[in-house]
């Protein structure tokens, strides 16, 4: 029988070692739980980075993948097939944005989205108008565009010379923001809950201060909502709960499912200065991703799941706080809905650690910040079983932890 110990020397062997693994292997998934090839069950708070928002296994997304692959898969995008008007058409009631671009992630989708900012001036002849301003702590992804308007250092220096043009400012720096639009600005990228930054919201200082500088200069605005975007927060998108008007947004994760999908979303008037050939890729809105996005939007919009997720994000939040009153070590409750992150005061690998130890699957992100992204379907006790064991994790660690 093949073993845990099988598999990975086998991809130690063969597989680019471009990621640090848990020591786990996962083989099967019913729900919010996994289990191991040991057999060994865990509650997963964690769903793939955000990614499985239905639970593992959900009987509809099932089914409609299956009924899909015995079909069509795919056909491209020379042709149309039922599917993809019928999610954009989705897309555009949930964020008032009209049209959709469809892809296969959400690095891709920001890929389209810096594209389209640009080509928005260009069509219109403005030339020159080629920079983005971006926040620091912010996170688009690892492709050269992307990346580009990613800030960590730490993924950015090997591959420079990135695109130029592009100037970081603090989000916790307003007037620093607006300086640093200048009329060379194509677009403003904003996650509107930074997630791998550590489950930081912008403040509500910042948004308004976006909003004004767009009014006012007529920059673009490209709100990243591959993380906190499709209902994770218990809003539809959490642009909308800071009050911003984006002409361009981002999803990936929660649309598919599990199936990979990205899309960007335009505002009409961007839409009009994009021209066939412009952008396009073989896989993009193919009909197994379109097929696993409808099930994903109808579960959200026409099944209560967003409505469950402003339910059980509170129950979470009240649970977090309770534990944040009990141990020093946690400086802070952040983000919302099922979004959520703990900011400790020391790094988070022993909380990770320890909760894997337990069969707990949550993620360190930003050095200090155990981030938990459950499935939308979690229950409150689900939550009171993770609530548990965070507790008994915490409690483990070392008492100066909570002093420093
Ligand atoms: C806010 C944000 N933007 C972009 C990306 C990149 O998406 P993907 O990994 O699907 O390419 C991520 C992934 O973590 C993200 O959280």
């Amino acid at each position: 029988m093949t073993t845990a110990i099988d598999i990975q020397s086998l991809e130690a062997r063969h597989v680019l070692q471009t990621y640090k693994r848990q020591p786990v292997v996962f083989v099967r998934g019913a729900g919010v739980r996994l289990t191991d090839i040991e057999g060994r069950s865990y509650l997963d708070f964690i769903s793939g980075i955000g990614v499985s928002v239905l639970g593992h296994a959900h009987p509809a997304l099932t089914a409609a993948v299956s009924e899909q692959a015995g079909t069509l898969l795919h056909t491209s995008n020379l042709y149309y097939h039922p599917l993809q008007g019928q999610v954009a058409a989705r897309l555009a009631t949930l964020s008032g944005l009209q049209r959709s671009f469809f892809c296969n992630s959400g690095t891709e989708a920001m890929e389209a989205c810096l594209k389209f900012a640009r080509r928005y001036w260009y069509t219109q002849g403005v030339r020159g108008r080629t920079g983005y301003v971006a926040f620091e702590h912010g996170f688009s992804g690892r492709s050269m565009g992307s990346l580009s308007v990613t800030a960590n250092p730490h993924y950015r220096e090997p591959f420079e010379p990135l695109i130029p043009g592009v100037t970081f400012v603090s989000p916790d720096d307003v007037a620093g923001f607006e300086a640093a639009v200048t009329d060379t600005t194509a677009a403003i990228v904003v996650e509107p809950i930074q997630g791998e930054g550590g489950v930081r919201p912008i403040s509500a200082d910042l948004a308004a201060a976006i909003e004004r500088v767009c009014a006012r200069t007529g920059t673009l605005l490209i709100a990243d909502e591959i993380q906190c975007g499709l209902g994770r927060t218990g809003h539809a998108f959490y642009y909308q709960a800071l009050g911003l008007t984006p002409d361009l947004v981002t999803v990936g994760k929660a649309i598919g499912g599990g199936v990979p999908v990205g899309a960007a979303l335009v505002a009409e008037d961007v839409a009009r200065q994009v021209l066939p050939g412009d952008h396009g890729t073989t896989y993009g809105g193919n009909l197994l991703a379109t097929r696993a996005a409808l099930v994903v939007l109808e579960e959200l919009m026409d099944r209560g799941l967003m409505a469950h997720v402003q339910t059980v994000g509170a129950h979470f939040e009240a649970r977090l706080l309770e534990l944040a009153a009990k141990y020093p070590v946690v400086r802070a409750v952040r983000g919302a809905g099922v979004m959520r992150g703990l900011q400790l005061a020391v790094d988070a690998t022993p909380v990770v650690e320890g909760a894997l130890a337990r069969g707990l699957l949550v993620n360190r992100t930003a050095e200090r910040v155990v981030r938990m992204l459950p499935p939308y379907t979690v229950t409150t006790a689900d939550i009171d079983e993770a609530i548990v064991t965070l507790d008994a994790v915490l409690a483990g660690l070392p008492a100066e932890a909570g002093a420093q």
